[in-house]
């Protein structure tokens, strides 16, 4: 039986393109099954859920569509600027990112923003939400990397990086995350949130990806896909995946096919939209992960957000416009709610 699996990927064309994967047999088929002409300006980012398929343009707005009816669902008008990242938690939320330095929480259900956090002085260039959901990490033009508690909006700690970082992700254990500067890849600790290891593409990245805890994929300007070991911070695999530069890559598990093996990946099928493609994501029903809604408490340094994040606590998410604080001021530590 063939699995459900639907690549998206956007384009400076202004246009998304859908393709379903029909994965029988050796050789995978890829087949067109929407192309969307939503937006007015190039697709600068997309992602998927159970649900749902989300892109976001220069054109300043996120455009929704429904999967499963195979519909457009309408746009997310929230953004004064260009939507530079978009990322599902679960089923539940949805955080946008913007060049106007905001973060958006929306609720997937009647699709209102929750939160609107003025997250950065410049761009928002890429953010991250922990696997617990509990808080996200944020990097932006103002050379600073921001961890976010999600149920109040606010800042929980801001680590001056010196540099513009432009894509932020977590691990899946969400222990450690990394942070790329152009062609580097630094890996923070959760902990001490100090640099505990570097690594190095040759050329500048433009997408990775963790395929487990300590293996990730990286892309950039050259024709290479290169997976780091980064616990020996030494890159362990390499192949050729395009004929110049590499936009994204996306990773998902499969049954059959749980064994990631550390050779050169099997080219299992390839597809040719003659656009100019900006940015992927991979819709697959089935997989998607339980969503909890615990948040962290008020925690201003990163030994209290590793604690926080081993609590277990039930708050509700309560909408509300929030504004980033001017961190120059100390901020006052709260007591933990009744703990
Ligand atoms: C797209 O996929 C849906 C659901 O599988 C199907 O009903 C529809 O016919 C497909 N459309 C095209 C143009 O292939
Ligand atoms: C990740 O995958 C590699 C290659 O299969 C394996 O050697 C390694 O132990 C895995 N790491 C984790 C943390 O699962
Ligand atoms: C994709 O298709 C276009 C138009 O048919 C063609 O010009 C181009 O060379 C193709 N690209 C690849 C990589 O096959």
């Amino acid at each position: 039986m063939a699995a459900v699996l639907e690549l998206i990927a956007g384009s400076y064309e202004q246009i998304a393109f859908g393709y379903q994967v029909n994965t029988d047999g050796e050789e995978w088929t890829a087949k067109a099954n929407f192309t969307h002409h939503a937006h007015t300006a190039s697709i600068s980012a997309a992602a998927a859920s159970e649900r749902f398929v989300v892109t976001g343009s220069k054109d300043e707005t996120i455009q929704l569509y429904d999967m499963k009816k195979k519909t457009e669902h309408g746009a997310l008008l929230h953004h004064d600027g260009t939507i530079t990242c978009l990322e599902f938690y679960g089923s539940s939320h949805l955080l946008s990112g913007g060049e106007d330095g905001l973060i958006c929480v929306w609720s997937t259900k009647k699709w209102e923003c929750l939160k609107s956090i003025k997250a950065h002085h410049g761009h928002v260039t890429s953010l991250s939400v922990h696997p617990s959901g509990k808080l996200a990490l944020s990097v932006g033009t103002d050379k600073t990397l921001r961890t976010w508690n999600l149920i109040n909006g606010r800042s929980a700690f801001i680590k001056n990086i010196k540099q513009n970082a432009h894509i932020v992700r977590w691990s899946p254990d969400g222990d450690k995350y990394v942070a790329v500067v152009n062609d580097k890849v630094n890996i923070y600790d959760l902990e001490t949130a100090s640099v505990t290891g570097t690594v190095t593409n040759p050329k500048r990245i433009s997408s990775v990806k963790f395929l487990n805890n300590s293996i990730l994929a990286v892309a950039g300007d050259d024709e290479i896909v290169r997976f780091c070991d980064l616990g020996k911070e030494k890159w362990v695999c390499e192949f050729k995946a395009h004929e110049t530069r590499v936009k994204a890559v996306d990773s998902f598990v499969m049954e059959d096919y749980c064994v990631l093996e550390l050779e050169s990946p099997t080219l299992l099928g390839e597809v040719n939209t003659t656009a100019r493609l900006t940015c992927l994501a991979v819709w697959k029903p089935s997989s998607v992960q339980q969503t909890a809604e615990e948040p962290a408490s008020e925690a201003t340094t990163s030994e209290e957000l590793a604690q926080e994040l081993s609590k277990k606590k039930r708050v509700r998410i309560v909408a509300e416009e929030v504004v980033l604080e001017d961190e120059s001021k100390p901020k006052k530590k709260k007591k933990g709610g009744g703990k």
